[in-house]
């Protein structure tokens, strides 16, 4: 069967883009930041992008291209005779599927604050009620399970529909929607009274702050955002590889995808920390960041129960822009894997999805004596451990020795592909760097992990 293809260069990029910016933008990143103290932590972030995100990013695309496949198979492709790489294929599909596994929850946490938005529940609340609110939520298996389920069938829906029909053509109208309602609302940000204290908070890097909260935690977080921002080690992003011609240089794609990610990150928390700042209301409460926190915020401002609504779609679009593009990744894995048709492949996807999302769901209430890494966890946090923690890391260290080692695909292969088109080259000057020095790199991260965690 011929493998489809995206219509056009934009769409490619918007899909890439839309699987990379997700919760972990919109959501995640302010919250560190808000956390490890602002600016200059944000530097560091972005000098792990460049010099972890961007070439590990290309080797995936290049790994995609040139097999023609999801990484069900690419692996089998591309491999030396005898070799075992292709084993990491059930490594990348575990990923993919854990990572849908929670964020299907919380893109229906998404659903329910639009709707609670719009219809003006948060209205006369304080602090106390829009805390209440949240708990509330999360105490309600149906209303979460509902929300979930709804998220599900709608962006497995758009998946069915097709790759370029489907996937390309609403993933680039929900990106389109995405970047004018970042525009709008951030442009509210700033102009509110106060925005400069928010500003300086996040423009202005203060390293003193930075060493305080200490350094070496401070530093891993900006790695394994890193990775997480860009849905890296589990072949997320490896298939859109593979529908694309060979027209243009991948490295010059992935800086294309990586800035867009980090605009919409930085754009992100242009939005949330003046506003923060200017009602007065801490920008470092982690997590409830969004849930409980910007709320509060909402109800103070002019109008907040429209920018509240507008906001909280443009959370839900982030989210789902990711949740298709890795759905469409789930569906070219069964495809691939099995030679099933796209509906199939959507049909038992789907079941499995709603199902495999139910533990992460119920975590919060009926399941919440489950506590796996300690008091205070939940399913969620499990899940997100064993994909940000684990996955991510080791995945990238595999595409990274299968694309520079001579017992994998190689140097020589792999910056074939990454150079084929027109566009910037990959930098062979960097081969030193990227065969020796990232995996350690990436080593340190996965092992650092399980220090921070454990000890
Ligand atoms: N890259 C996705 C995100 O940032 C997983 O949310």
């Amino acid at each position: 069967m011929k493998r489809e293809k995206f219509s056009s260069r934009l769409g490619f990029i918007l899909i890439s883009a839309g699987c990379a910016i997700g919760l972990g933008n919109v959501w995640r990143f302010p919250y560190i930041v808000g956390q490890y103290g602002g600016a200059a932590f944000v530097l560091i972030y972005l000098f792990f992008l460049v010099i972890l995100g961007l070439p590990i990013m290309t080797m995936e695309f290049a790994v995609g291209r040139a097999s023609q496949a999801s990484a069900a198979i690419s692996f089998d492709k591309l491999e030396p005779k005898g070799s075992k790489w292709h084993f990491y294929k059930w490594g990348a599909m575990a990923g993919n599927y854990l990572l849908m596994m929670f964020y299907t929850t919380i893109g229906g946490w998404m659903l329910i604050y639009c709707y609670k938005m719009l219809t003006g529940k948060f209205v006369g609340l304080d602090t106390a009620g829009v805390k209440e609110t949240f708990n509330t939520m999360q105490g309600d298996p149906a209303q979460m399970v509902i929300a979930m389920v709804i998220v599900v069938i709608v962006c497995f829906c758009i998946c069915g529909m097709g790759l370029q029909k489907g996937v390309e053509k609403i993933t680039k109208f929900m990106m389109i929607c995405l970047l004018i309602l970042m525009a709008v609302l951030a442009i509210n940000s700033v102009m509110l009274p106060d925005s400069g204290k928010g500003l300086s908070f996040y423009l202005k890097p203060d390293f003193a702050k930075l060493v305080e909260n200490g350094l070496g935690e401070a530093i891993f977080a900006a790695m394994g955002q890193a990775f997480f921002t860009l849905s890296l080690g589990i072949g997320a992003i490896a298939v859109f590889g593979s529908y694309i011609k060979k027209d243009r240089s991948l490295t010059g794609e992935a800086i294309w995808v990586t800035v867009l990610d980090t605009s919409v990150a930085f754009i992100a928390g242009l939005i949330i920390f003046p506003a923060c700042f200017s009602f007065d209301v801490p920008a470092d409460s982690g997590p409830n960041l969004i849930f409980v926190t910007l709320p509060n915020v909402f109800n103070n401002m002019a109008s907040g129960r429209i920018w509240g609504t507008l906001f909280f779609i443009f959370m839900l679009f982030a989210a789902m822009s990711t949740i298709v593009a890795v759905f469409e990744n789930i569906i070219s894995f069964a495809m691939d894997l099995t030679g099933c048709s796209r509906k199939k492949a959507v049909i038992g996807n789907l079941i499995a999805i709603i199902i495999l999302s139910l533990p992460c769901t119920l975590g919060f209430n009926i399941l919440s004596s489950f506590q796996p890494l300690g008091a205070g966890t939940n399913v969620l946090s499990l899940e997100d451990f064993l994909v940000s923690n684990n996955l991510l890391p080791i995945g990238s260290l595999v595409y990274l020795l299968f694309c520079t080692s001579r017992y994998g695909w190689g140097w020589k292969n792999f910056c074939a592909e990454a150079d084929a088109g027109k566009g910037i080259k990959f930098p062979k000057w960097a081969r030193v760097y990227v065969s020796f020095v990232l995996p350690l790199i990436v080593l340190f991260i996965f092992v650092q992990g399980y220090i921070s965690m454990f000890a």
